[in-house]
C-alpha cells in the first residue's frame, strides 16, 4: 500500500503526540502509536503501565482495539514513536496480524526519523491467524 509523504508525516506527528500522553512511570519509555485505517481514520494509542506490571497495554494495542472498537478492520500503516525507534513487541505483532499482514509499520524516533520501516507480515513470518482456524 503506497502512503504518500503528507500521510507519513501527519501519522509521525500523531504518534510523538500520543507519546507526550503515554503513562510509563515504571520503565520509563514512553511510546505512542498512530494507525491509519483505510476508512482514512487516524486512531491514536499510548502505553498505559499498571502497578501489576503486566497488566501494562502497548501503544499499539492501544490503537487497534480502540480501532476495532470503532469498527474499523483494516489498516494501511501504523506509526510508533519511541525515544530510539524500537520496534513492536511481539504480541503487538500478533494483534496487528490479525487485521492484515500489509499493514506497514514505521518505527520513528524522538527525531521524528523513520529509523526502520517494515509490513506486519515481515516482522512477523510463518504467523498464526484467522485462516488457520478456518479448516477446523
Ligand atoms: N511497549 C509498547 O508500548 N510497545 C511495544 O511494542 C514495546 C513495549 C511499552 C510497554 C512498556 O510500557 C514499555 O514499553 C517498556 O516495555
Amino acid at each position: 500500500m503506497k502512503v504518500s509523504a503528507q500521510r507519513r508525516s501527519e501519522l509521525i506527528a500523531a504518534a510523538q503526540q500520543a507519546r507526550s500522553n503515554a503513562y510509563a512511570p515504571y520503565s520509563k519509555y514512553t511510546v505512542g502509536a498512530a494507525l491509519l485505517a483505510e476508512s482514512g481514520e487516524v486512531y491514536i494509542g499510548a502505553n498505559i503501565e499498571n502497578a501489576v506490571y503486566s497488566e501494562t497495554i502497548c501503544a499499539e494495542r492501544s490503537a487497534v482495539f480502540g480501532a476495532a472498537s470503532k469498527g474499523e478492520r483494516k489498516f494501511s500503516v501504523i506509526a510508533v514513536a519511541t525515544e530510539n525507534g524500537g520496534a513492536p513487541c511481539g504480541s503487538c505483532r500478533q494483534v496487528m496480524s490479525e487485521f492484515g499482514l500489509d499493514t506497514l509499520v514505521l518505527m520513528v524516533n524522538s527525531e521524528g526519523e523513520v529509523v526502520r520501516e517494515a509490513t506486519v507480515g515481515e516482522l512477523l513470518p510463518m504467523s498464526f491467524g484467522p485462516d488457520d482456524l478456518a479448516t477446523s
